[in-house]
């Protein structure tokens, strides 16, 4: 088996067309070379939520954005969050305007309970937007990282 460090090369075929596509959308992105490009893209599309298993550890935030004046709302919110106090680390309150909260928990547990308590969150009425993004937390310090996009 190769070392966690080595670098395996290999050649890739792409249409002319769709590498004209890719190099330019990895100059927008602020991309170099296309090898980080490619080790990025492939990176976020192994933490999919179709390819993360229920019980992989990880760490990351939910970020959400809510109206606070719908009523029972923000207690609802805070009794989610006190349902799943073994998965949230830590929780940052900004109010955006009048009308509306943001709000970052940072979480780390297993798959299947961070997307419950995000699937909780996001049907809310008056939650606007909740998204979740994950990355490996196990013990061997995985460097892959990406993200699990649910938008409301
Ligand atoms: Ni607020």
């Amino acid at each position: 088996m190769a070392e966690r460090d080595e670098l395996i090369r290999f050649g890739v075929s792409f249409p002319a067309p769709l590498i004209e596509q890719f190099d330019q959308y990895i100059e927008d992105q602020g991309y170099t070379n296309r090898s980080a490009a490619i080790r990025d893209l492939v990176r976020r599309s192994l933490l999919e939520p179709s390819r993360l298993s229920s019980d992989e550890l990880v760490a990351g935030t939910i970020v959400m954005v809510y109206d606070h004046h719908i009523s029972e709302l923000p207690m609802v919110l805070m009794e989610l969050q006190h349902q799943f106090h073994h998965d949230i680390i830590s929780t940052m309150h900004v109010h955006l305007n009048h009308a509306q909260c943001l709000e970052v928990i940072v979480v780390r547990g297993n798959v299947s309970n961070l997307r419950s308590l995000h699937q909780q969150i996001q049907v809310q009425n008056g939650v606007f937007y909740a998204e979740l993004s994950v990355t490996y937390a196990d013990d061997q310090g995985s460097s892959e990282h990406g993200h699990v996009h649910d938008h409301t």
